[in-house]
């Protein structure tokens, strides 16, 4: 039985040993458990019962259109392979290549002998991917994030955060031990006012999800580059979804707005989305680069990705150049199911992109939509807090550029009998 949400079930059995192995049971090491989660016993209780209880579900096929849970073949509408890269030949044959020429680990952290050619020539494709000088590689976007804003800021400094800004964000946020002011989402008035009263700094940094991951809305960048610029201030901008997404070659929200390789804003994106492979990187200055190699401890303390996902990565580059019309056919996979769904009656906030929120507030019904897509044969998460703000529980839609025309129809055609069926529209 699939797990979503609420659904009654032990938490013992969650966690119980037998769930790993099929080998007897220790009762000795049992009753160490029991002792020693006392107290988690207790949050999870609360937390089923605020029904915000998260559980793993397992696929049993690769993550394309349609994936296989427990045998039934369903409509993947949650996955953030974008573009449909993960499964391409080109891909797997780089990332098979790389493997049987660099072996399948990197050995060690790339500043102690985990650094290969392959690394570099990534990133000079990185940098100029993103029109910048130059671009280091993080292990995944919440070390990038993590990393970038603990290495640039510390607590001499301000930080200014959209409210609605990814965790990644919010943690390097904390690290970086700055002060921190969260703005309220995407209010550019309300920045400039906490700019003006700002007082003595060493360093200002504006920090911004591109794309939203939750919302699908998009950042004014232009607006929040040009109050950088007045208030002596850093933007820096996570563009985790909008790369290889937006703008007319992929290149991501910079290139959407006309803003890429401006010299001072600085990027972060990732490999694990729409490029359909693993990491992340930062783009910026040499200089930027030289510093994050010596101050980003998510950068230092860590083995580096091993070569498939390097080499893959950089095939991705190759691919988004040669297959133009992937990106075409996401926006109109995107501009179809966002227009289906308004015209159905949901609430899909401000969304401009394949990220498509349908709001519900009570997580509970949250759960009981996905629930009823589920067994309908549609895979979508339902997203709750604290992913999103109390009374802001979703489902959160994605498409990706091989989603069939005829697919997404149905799943319109189904989302809108549940919705209508659990009085949601
Ligand atoms: C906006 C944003 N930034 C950063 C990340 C972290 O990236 P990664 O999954 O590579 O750690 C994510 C998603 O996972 C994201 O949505």
């Amino acid at each position: 039985m699939l797990f979503f949400g609420n659904q009654p079930s032990s938490v013992a059995f969650i966690f119980s040993p037998t769930r790993f192995s099929h080998r007897p049971v220790d009762k000795r090491r049992r009753v160490g458990y029991r002792l020693y989660m006392l107290n988690i016993d207790h949050e999870l209780s609360s937390l089923e019962q605020a029904g915000l209880y998260r559980r793993l579900i397992s696929l049993g096929s690769a993550s394309g259109p349609h994936i296989t849970i427990e045998g039934r073949r369903v409509l993947l509408l949650a996955s953030n392979d974008y573009l449909g890269l993960a499964m391409h030949p080109r891909m797997k044959a780089w990332a098979q290549e790389a493997a049987a020429a660099w072996g399948t680990g990197s050995g060690a952290s790339r500043l102690i002998s985990g650094s290969t050619t392959l690394f570099d020539e990534l990133e000079d494709c990185l940098a100029r991917f993103k029109q910048t000088e130059a671009a280091l590689v993080f292990n995944t976007g919440y070390m990038a994030n993590v990393g970038l804003l603990q290495a640039l800021a510390g607590p001499e400094d301000v930080i200014y955060s959209d409210e609605l800004n990814h965790a990644s964000i919010i943690d390097g946020c904390r690290l970086s031990r700055s002060r921190i002011e969260v703005y309220p989402h995407r209010d550019i008035e309300a920045l400039a006012g906490l700019l003006e009263k700002c007082g003595h700094a060493r360093r200002r940094i504006i920090v911004t999800d591109a794309v939203f991951s939750m919302d699908g809305d998009i950042a004014p960048l232009p607006e929040l580059a040009a109050l950088g610029r007045s208030y002596d201030a850093t933007l820096i901008v996570d563009d985790a979804h909008g790369t290889g997404a937006l703008g007319p070659t992929g290149r991501g929200t910079l290139e959407h707005f006309g803003l890429a390789g401006s010299p001072d804003i600085i990027v972060m994106a990732t490999l694990g989305k729409a490029l359909g492979s693993f990491g992340a990187f930062v783009a910026g200055s040499h200089d930027l680069r030289e510093y994050l190699i010596n101050r980003a401890r998510s950068f230092i303390f860590t083995t580096a990705l091993p070569p498939s996902v390097v080499a893959s990565a950089m095939e991705a580059l190759n691919i988004l150049k040669d297959e133009p019309e992937l990106c075409r056919r996401l926006t109109q996979n995107a501009e179809f199911m966002r227009a289906g769904l308004k015209t159905l009656g949901f609430n899909t906030l401000d969304s401009r992109t394949q990220i498509m929120p349908l709001l519900i507030g009570n997580p509970d019904k949250a759960v009981a939509m996905a629930r009823r897509l589920f067994e309908e044969g549609i895979f979508i998460q339902a997203i709750r807090p604290p992913t999103v703000p109390q009374g802001a529980s979703r489902l959160r839609i994605t498409v990706m550029a091989n989603h069939d025309i005829q697919d997404l129809e149905w799943a319109l055609d189904m989302i809108g009998k549940t919705g209508k069926e659990l009085g949601i529209i």
